[in-house]
């Protein structure tokens, strides 16, 4: 049986009507990135960031998963641990289609973190109005996101899984950002096959033995069925 590691960008949430970041309305073209997504950012103005995340936040709980998170629900229902999935994503979409344990490598949306005691608790409501952490009640509370310039989590253990990996699939990413970006090439010296599945070709397409264009609601549950099938 093959380890397949899945790396998951805003593309696979498109059809759930979360925006993507670079696609001509996307969010970066909104706000710009250094302003509320960068520590920098929020150190000068949290109240923007705050809002900024607040509306990201109620549009991930007003949002449903489509077919493609659901059927990579059930490939990991079939795979077990032999199947890591790693997404840039801060929705919790992979998680209400079913897959249990998703590497989200740039944090949640729906998680707040405490700058004074490092706990992090499930958040569903707005940060702007400056509530205190359930733990030592200090007003220390931002979004448990990983902003450009800081590292990304659990990146040991993407990497580890990378280097054992048979199958390489990278979907609805536009390849822009690392070290998500250079998962292609780590797999590639691991001697795994690399399948991307995008609307587009992305940055990264060259690097991949094969390259299938088209909306991940049909790409991904056809991929996962022929999965399935071998
Ligand atoms: P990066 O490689 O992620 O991005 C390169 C640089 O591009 C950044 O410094 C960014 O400020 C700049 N940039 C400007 N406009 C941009 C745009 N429209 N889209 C994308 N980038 C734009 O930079 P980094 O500082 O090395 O990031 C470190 C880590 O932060 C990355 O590895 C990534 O995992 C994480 N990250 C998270 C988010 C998020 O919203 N959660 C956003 C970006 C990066
Ligand atoms: N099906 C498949 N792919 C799609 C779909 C779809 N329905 N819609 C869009 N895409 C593709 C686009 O063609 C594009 O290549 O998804 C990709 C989205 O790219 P980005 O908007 O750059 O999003 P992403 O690649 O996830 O950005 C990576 O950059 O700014 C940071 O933290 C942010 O996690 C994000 C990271």
């Amino acid at each position: 049986m093959q380890n397949i590691v899945i790396l998951t960008g805003a593309g696979i949430s498109a059809e759930s009507g979360l925006k993507t970041f670079r696609a001509e309305d996307g969010l970066w073209e909104n706000h710009p990135v250094e302003e509320v997504a960068t520590p920098e950012g929020f150190a000068r103005d949290p109240d923007l960031v705050q809002r900024f995340y607040d509306e990201r936040r109620m549009r991930v709980l007003a949002a449903q998963p489509n077919p493609a998170h659901e059927a990579l629900g059930r490939l990991e229902r079939e795979l077990g641990d032999r199947l890591l999935i790693v997404t840039q994503n801060i929705d919790d979409l992979h998680e209400r289609g079913g897959a249990g344990r998703v590497l989200h490598m740039h944090g949640e949306v729906l998680s707040a973190w405490c700058q004074r005691c490092d706990a992090r608790h499930r958040w569903e409501r707005s940060l702007r109005d400056g509530p205190s952490c359930p733990s030592c009640e200090m007003v220390s509370l931002r979004p448990d996101i990983v902003w450009f310039g800081e590292m990304p989590y659990q990146m040991g253990r993407i990497f580890g899984a990378l280097e054992q990996a048979d199958l390489f699939v990278s979907i609805g990413t536009s390849g822009a950002v690392y070290p998500a970006a250079a998962f292609v090439q780590h797999a590639r010296d691991a001697r795994a096959r690399t399948l991307e599945l995008n609307l587009e070709r992305s940055a990264g397409s060259a690097l991949f033995d094969e390259t299938r264009l088209g909306p991940a609601s049909k790409l991904v549950p056809q991929f996962v069925q022929d999965m399935l099938a071998a």
